[in-house]
């Protein structure tokens, strides 16, 4: 992706910045994101924003993603505002076009928003961040701790329900149901040199359906979740390390909490790349995950009921399983979904997953442990 790929001069102006005589200095590819295509622009006037393209094909839904952020960060606005922080840096803020949309269409297609610069700050990479403390401040710790407050703020955003962009996004029961779909078909005829893997994911089946029930009995309310919750998409502040604001909106549905608190585990705690193929390599680092527990409960255990928190080491497990299967059954589908660049890359990617999550299994007391601790501070 290159800054001469798109006429961003012409998009820029489709904007309505409130400096109309302002005009593009510069605009180069910005962050390491991998979905959408991400642009700082600086202007003529020396300010600074952030131009993305959104990724249409991943969301394939991109009005109805762009609806649920213009409302959420109205809704994350007035929060802030009320308790005396900085709208403009606590959460992101859009632009409107200059005919009063919050985001624009080029004729060819592709969907653009404008957000502005949140200057002096910083992200972290997976696996960047050591789970050091540095200016008194641990990532992985604030990361968990923006994401809670996140859920905590956005809970209760008025009516309507929030587009369900992504169906059945982080539903395990149905990721099981493709898995299985997957096995049956087995297109490639791969299933036979993975039977170590398909019968891990058969004996977990009974817990596949066990958040999704629950949610649908009411005995853990539906919230608005992140659903992509990782360190990389918090932004730190450089002067005092804390966590101030959480990016990358285009996943925030209706949908489970816990889940975020999942997700977050699974990329903050992993020990190795996602598809390290020495599995000796591959597990979970227990003092990040106290770290991560820390943080959110800090801002999340007064939000969330006690049985989303009784449920939170149990969602970990989930998070990674279900991460896992999906793996799994793109390789037996033939890797439709998930890009690869070896033989196999599939498989790799959905043994580390498993690996963690028998990993999680054995620790599980240990987990469950540190959640009560938390719960009780
Ligand atoms: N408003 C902003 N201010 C400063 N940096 C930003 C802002 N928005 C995004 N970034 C940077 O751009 C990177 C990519 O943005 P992100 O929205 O996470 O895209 P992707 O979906 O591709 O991951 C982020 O990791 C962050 O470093
Ligand atoms: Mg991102």
């Amino acid at each position: 992706m290159t800054s001469q790929m798109y006429n961003l001069e012409a998009i820029f102006t489709k904007f309505d910045t409130g400096r109309p005589n302002e005009t593009i200095l510069s605009a180069n590819p910005f962050g390491s994101g991998h979905i959408n295509d991400t642009f700082r622009v600086c202007t003529s006037e020396n300010h600074f924003y952030i131009l993305q393209r959104i990724n249409h094909e991943i969301f394939t839904r991109p009005v109805e993603v762009m609806d649920n952020i213009f409302r959420v960060t109205q809704h994350l606005k007035q929060k802030i505002t009320a308790r005396g922080g900085d709208s403009t840096r606590e959460t992101l803020t859009l632009f409107p076009t200059k005919d009063e949309g919050a985001w624009f269409v080029h004729v060819d297609g592709n969907y653009w928003r404008l957000y502005n610069f949140i200057h002096n700050t910083r992200s972290y990479e997976i696996g960047e961040d050591s789970g050091e403390f540095k200016q008194g401040q641990c990532h992985v710790r604030e990361a968990a701790a923006a994401f809670a407050r996140f859920q905590r703020d956005v809970a209760d955003i008025p009516p309507p329900r929030l587009h369900e962009t992504i169906p059945r996004f982080g539903d395990t029961s149905f990721r099981f149901e493709q898995f299985e779909e997957a096995l049956k078909a087995d297109v490639f005829h791969r299933a036979k040199d993975c039977s170590a893997e398909i019968e891990f994911a058969l004996a977990r089946r009974s817990d596949a359906s066990k958040l999704t029930d629950m949610l649908t009995n009411g005995q853990i309310p539906e919230r608005i979740a992140h659903y992509d919750s990782k360190i990389n998409n918090v932004l730190f502040d450089i002067t005092t390390g804390r966590g101030i604001c959480v990016i990358d909106l285009d996943t925030v549905m209706p949908g489970l909490a816990i889940y975020d608190f999942g997700d977050a585990v699974r990329a903050a705690t992993a020990l190795a790349a996602e598809d390290e193929r020495d599995l000796s390599r591959v597990g979970f680092s227990m003092e990040k995950f106290k770290l991560l527990t820390e943080g959110y409960l800090s801002e999340a255990k007064n939000f969330l009921s006690v049985m989303e928190i009784d449920h939170l080491a149990f969602a970990a497990r989930m998070v990674s399983f279900t991460i896992g299967l999906r793996f799994l059954a793109d390789h037996l589908a033939g890797d439709k979904y998930f890009k690869t660049q070896r033989e196999n890359q599939n498989l790799d990617r959905c043994r580390t997953q498993f690996k963690t999550v028998a990993d999680m299994e054995v620790h599980y007391d240990e987990m469950k442990a540190v959640i009560e601790e938390w719960r009780k501070k």
